[in-house]
């Protein structure tokens, strides 16, 4: 998958295509970065997944990733980067796609485009989905053990619950 070069189809992700190991996928999906006129789209589906949308702007969308079938937005992540950490924030898979492999598909981008940008350690926050992360390699860590970059987010800082769990890979 080679999201520099901007669309790539699920049928055409090449070194990606472990990503879409399931086979459930849509073959049509498109997994690219996220631009300006996704912002209202992307927000909505974050505000559908009860997740925050306050502090995405345009400018921190440059490291957000969106999947689309046809012309409709399914799926987001983004990565905040901090030097050689990043929080990995806002995924979120339409309800009537989700179950079938796309989420776990988006965190391994994210993961890929956080390899390419020599993010050494990802950090997240969750409420809800400890466990899948789990299954995915993040482990939980205790919130003051975060580096002060990731604590000073604003995620982290103010917008998600002091009771999220605060998970790390490797
Ligand atoms: C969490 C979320 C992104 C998962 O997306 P998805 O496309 O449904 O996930 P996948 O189909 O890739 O699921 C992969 C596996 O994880 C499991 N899984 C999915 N969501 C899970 C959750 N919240 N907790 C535990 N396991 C979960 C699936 O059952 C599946 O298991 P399987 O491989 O045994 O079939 C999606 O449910 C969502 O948008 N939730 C609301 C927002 C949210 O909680 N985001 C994460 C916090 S940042």
């Amino acid at each position: 998958m080679r999201l520099r070069a901007g669309r790539v189809t699920g049928a055409k992700a090449g070194s990606g295509s472990a990503l879409l190991e399931s086979g459930h996928l849509p073959r049509q999906i498109v997994l690219e970065r996220a631009q300006s006129r996704d912002l209202a789209a992307l927000c909505q589906l974050l505000k559908l997944a009860s997740l925050p949308d306050e502090d995405v702007t345009e400018e921190r969308l440059q490291h957000f990733l969106i999947g689309r079938l046809d012309t409709r937005l399914i799926g987001v992540i983004g990565l905040e980067p901090y030097q050689d950490v990043a929080l990995l924030r806002s995924l979120a898979v339409a309800r009537e796609h989700s179950g079938v492999g796309f989420g776990k598909h988006l965190v391994a981008a994210a993961e890929k485009l956080a390899a390419e940008m020599k993010i050494t350690s990802i950090y997240l926050l969750t409420t809800t989905a400890d466990r899948f992360f789990e299954r995915l390699g993040f482990r939980r860590l205790q919130r003051d053990l975060a580096p002060l970059a990731i604590k000073s987010s604003h995620q982290f800082a103010s917008l998600c619950p002091t009771s999220a769990v605060l998970m790390v890979k490797p």
